[in-house]
């Protein structure tokens, strides 16, 4: 019987991950609980995170964006082109009226044209008086005759009646509109004060003259 050579126990597998002792076991095997410096390209990151972040809000928080809302640069200075009370309401709502009617004759401009004997209304004495019933009859019935504006004398021209054209309303804010514009200043004309001349004025027939319209007593 051939002597059997001792085999060898089988290398343990791994062996050199083995803990060599109790001691490297606890060390450096177990999790343990400590601080840990933050790699310096995480801060960088974070860095451009936040630049990202409010460049995004910038982009899209709803601040005016000059692409859209040129020449204005935020909301407030948009805010305060918008009409602001009643009397701006009237004053555009009279804009139109003038555009649409008034225009033709006394120019966009209110310098009135000399060659459609249309005296301008721009200075004019007779539109920048505070009691505005002497121009609600002008609108209301139209004008004819000699009639003297800021020191020049007319009358070759006509201007026709409006009072069954144009509401109260329209007369009021055309009015409105042409006491405060091209450095015109008077007070808006109330669409009740064109009613009451309208109703004084009802049997009223032909055109106004500045003789008639002198007749009326304007308050102070
Ligand atoms: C068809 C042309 C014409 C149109 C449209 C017209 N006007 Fe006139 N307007 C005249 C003429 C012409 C006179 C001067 C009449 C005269 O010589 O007696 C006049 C006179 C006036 C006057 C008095 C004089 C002055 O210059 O202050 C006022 C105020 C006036 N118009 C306002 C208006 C308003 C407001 C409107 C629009 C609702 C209007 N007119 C539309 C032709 C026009």
């Amino acid at each position: 019987m051939e002597p059997v050579a001792p085999v060898a126990p089988p290398a343990a597998s791994g062996s050199a991950a083995r803990p060599a002792s109790v001691e490297e076991l606890e060390v450096g095997g177990e999790p343990t609980v400590g601080r840990a410096a933050m790699p310096v390209p995480l801060i960088g990151l974070l860095g451009a995170l936040v630049y990202w972040g409010s460049m995004y809000i910038v982009e899209y928080g709803g601040e005016a964006d000059a692409r859209v809302h040129y020449p204005y640069t935020s909301f407030k200075e948009i805010q305060d082109l918008q009409p602001k009370g009643e009397e701006e309401i009237i004053k555009l709502k009279g804009m139109l009226v003038y555009g649409k009617i008034c225009a033709a004759c006394h120019q966009a401009d209110g310098n009135g044209s000399a060659s459609q004997n249309a005296p301008p209304l721009a200075g004019s004495e007779w539109v920048l008086a505070k009691d505005p019933s002497r121009i609600a009859r002008i609108v209301l019935h139209g004008l004819s005759g000699p009639i003297a504006v800021k020191g020049k004398e007319w009358g070759a021209g006509q201007m026709l009646a409006w009072k069954d054209v144009l509401t109260d309303e329209d007369i009021a804010s055309a009015l409105s509109y042409v006491r405060n514009s091209w450095g015109n200043k008077a007070p808006i004309v109330p669409a009740d004060l064109v009613k009451k001349v309208r109703e004084e004025t009802k049997d009223w027939s032909g055109y106004m003259s500045a003789e008639e319209l002198m007749k009326v007593t304007l308050k102070e």
